[in-house]
């Protein structure tokens, strides 16, 4: 089917270059929520050389929400958006004093946490507990509408999300995601970012025809 062969594409060109970020050898949810509040506003290079003295000083979620703010905002330097650091205390704090100190694995509780949005508790979720949810980033975004749509211009995400649900890899969502952000952020390098550009640099896909039947041949692969 269609969904086999996209997910054949990703992971072959995934699996020979795949990157070892300290964030994807962990599988502790409160490590994993970090690394998604670093990473949401910088560099995965930048992230690299803050997070392991970041978990360092504060190894849990009950040492965050016992530490002075002051120090969290020290360790936080060279990552910038402070109000990440101020929102990720007051996370901790919050699980911690209603929720047992165990950070959710239901992402409609991480998503009213403080500086928590759709992404981030689906992405912590799918990457902590290995669960099966559909959600979009940039990096996805720019895989979907690179294979999918002849006419790149003028997509919305929720012409997207159902197709992230169908071509979901459901025995390995957290591999399959990493593939999917790690090819998205190619092919941006390759070709810039899809949505961005217009619509007589359009790219002829493999799919011919109106966006239409494309979403609709996906959906009954
Ligand atoms: N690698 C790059 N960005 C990432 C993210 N947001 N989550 C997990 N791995 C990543």
């Amino acid at each position: 089917a269609v969904a086999d062969l996209f997910r054949r594409i990703v992971y072959d060109w995934y699996v020979p270059q795949r990157r070892e970020l300290p964030w994807r050898e962990t599988f502790d949810p409160y490590a994993i929520l970090v690394s998604e509040i670093m990473l949401q506003q910088t560099q995965v290079e930048r992230v690299r050389e803050k997070y392991a003295t970041f978990l360092a000083e504060f190894p849990d979620l009950r040492a965050l929400a016992a530490a002075p703010l002051e120090r969290v905002l020290a360790a936080w330097q060279g990552l910038g958006y402070n109000r990440r650091a101020v929102n990720l205390k007051r996370c901790a704090e919050a699980v911690v004093a209603s929720l047992g100190g165990e950070v959710p694995a239901d992402p409609n509780e991480l998503v009213r946490l403080p500086g928590i949005g759709t992404y981030t508790s689906r992405a912590v979720v799918v990457f902590a507990f290995n669960t099966p949810l559909p959600f979009i980033e940039t990096n996805i975004r720019s895989v979907y509408i690179h294979h999918f749509f002849a006419d790149q211009s003028g997509i919305h995400d929720r012409d997207l999300m159902p197709l992230i649900e169908q071509t979901l890899d459901r025995d390995n969502p957290r591999e399959w995601y990493y593939a999917l952000m790690d090819y998205g952020s190619h092919l941006k390098r390759l070709h810039g970012n899809p949505s961005r550009r217009s619509s007589h640099h359009t790219r002829q896909t493999p799919f011919k025809g109106s966006n239409r039947e494309v979403r609709s041949r996906i959906l009954r692969a």
